[in-house]
Parts: C-alpha cells; sequence; structure tokens
C-alpha cells in the first residue's frame, strides 16, 4: 500500500472563509484506489511554509506521493509551482503536461494552470488545480499510470511491459 500525502493550498480555506472540497476529493479518490492518506493539511499560499511542508512529508514522513491542490494559476498568490521546482531533486514533467493535455480537452481555461510534477528522493510531488472539478478530473486521469511510476520509484518493480 503505498503512503500519500495531502496539502490544499488556500488562503480562504486557511482562514476558515472556505470549505476544503478539493482536499477531500482527493483523499476520497486515493483512499478509493487504495492508498493510506498518512497526512492531510491546510496551509496559506504562503511559500516557505509549503516547501516546508513539502520537506517534512518527503524526508521525515517518507510519503510515496504528495499531491497538493490550489496555488497553480495567475494570481500573484499563486506560488505552488514554485516552491514544488525549489525543493525538487528532480524534475518528472511528463506528469504535469499530461493532466494540462487531458484537461485542455474538458476546458482551455487548463493552459492557465502551471502546476509542476517533481521527485524528492523517493516521493514523487504533484500540483492539482484548485477546484473539485479539476483535481477529479487530473487525478482521475493519472492515477492508474502513477502506480506504475511508483513502482519504480519506491524499487518495489519497474518491469516495463513493452507495450
Ligand atoms: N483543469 C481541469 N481539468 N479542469 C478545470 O476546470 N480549471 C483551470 C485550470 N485547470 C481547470 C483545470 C483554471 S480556470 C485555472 S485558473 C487553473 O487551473 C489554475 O487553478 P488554481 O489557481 O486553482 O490552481
Amino acid at each position: 500500500m503505498y503512503r500519500a500525502g495531502i496539502v490544499t493550498l488556500s488562503d480562504k480555506g486557511a482562514a476558515g472563509e472556505r470549505e476544503d472540497l478539493s482536499g477531500a476529493v482527493i483523499r476520497e479518490i486515493l483512499e478509493q484506489a487504495g492508498f493510506e492518506v498518512v497526512s492531510y493539511r491546510l496551509l496559506a499560499d504562503e511559500g516557505e511554509d509549503l516547501k516546508a511542508e513539502l520537506v517534512r512529508l518527503s524526508d521525515e514522513v517518507t510519503c510515496d506521493l504528495v499531491l497538493t491542490t490550489g496555488g497553480t494559476g495567475f494570481s500573484p498568490r499563486d506560488i505552488t509551482p514554485e516552491a514544488t521546482l525549489s525543493i525538487a531533486d528532480r524534475n518528472a514533467p511528463g506528469i504535469a503536461e499530461a493532466i494540462r493535455a487531458y484537461s485542455l480537452t474538458v476546458t482551455k481555461r487548463a493552459m492557465l494552470s502551471r502546476g509542476a510534477s517533481v521527485i524528492r528522493k523517493s516521493t514523487l510531488i504533484i500540483n492539482l488545480p484548485g477546484s473539485p472539478k479539476a483535481v477529479r478530473e487530473s487525478l482521475e486521469y493519472i492515477l492508474d499510470t502513477l502506480s506504475h511510476g511508483l513502482e519504480i520509484l519506491s524499487g518495489k518493480g519497474g518491469e516495463c511491459a513493452r507495450k
């Protein structure tokens, strides 16, 4: 069973002015897919706080997968991709590219999400957009392929079938 962490980035959520529906959607989808959600935190859109949380989830909690939601757009307060890239060891851009490619078939506004996907140590970190709808669309699209990446990253498997 893979261990997952969730981080919701929302100034309004952190101030208690908005319910965190997106984090709840991530939790529901991950648990249905058999992940163990070991951490779930709601943060304001502050780069240093997010960096510290991503380092904690990777280095101390040793999550296999960390999903963030929110803060990927063009608002001056949207700093999720920059914080994520700044703590990364390696880039894994194909996942963010796949999310955008699929999402563009749903809404052209998907081009406005700047989300990144990276690896830190043996943790895969993926930025999802902020709305519950966007979270569901993005995560359901990548989920079955993620498990193969996690298998290779964790050293638990890694035979790529020649399909
Ligand atoms: N991706 C999907 N699949 N579905 C969506 O509805 N909304 C877009 C985009 N990605 C959307 C999506 C919109 S409107 C924005 S502004 C960006 O994600 C950034 O969202 P964020 O700032 O909440 O992270």
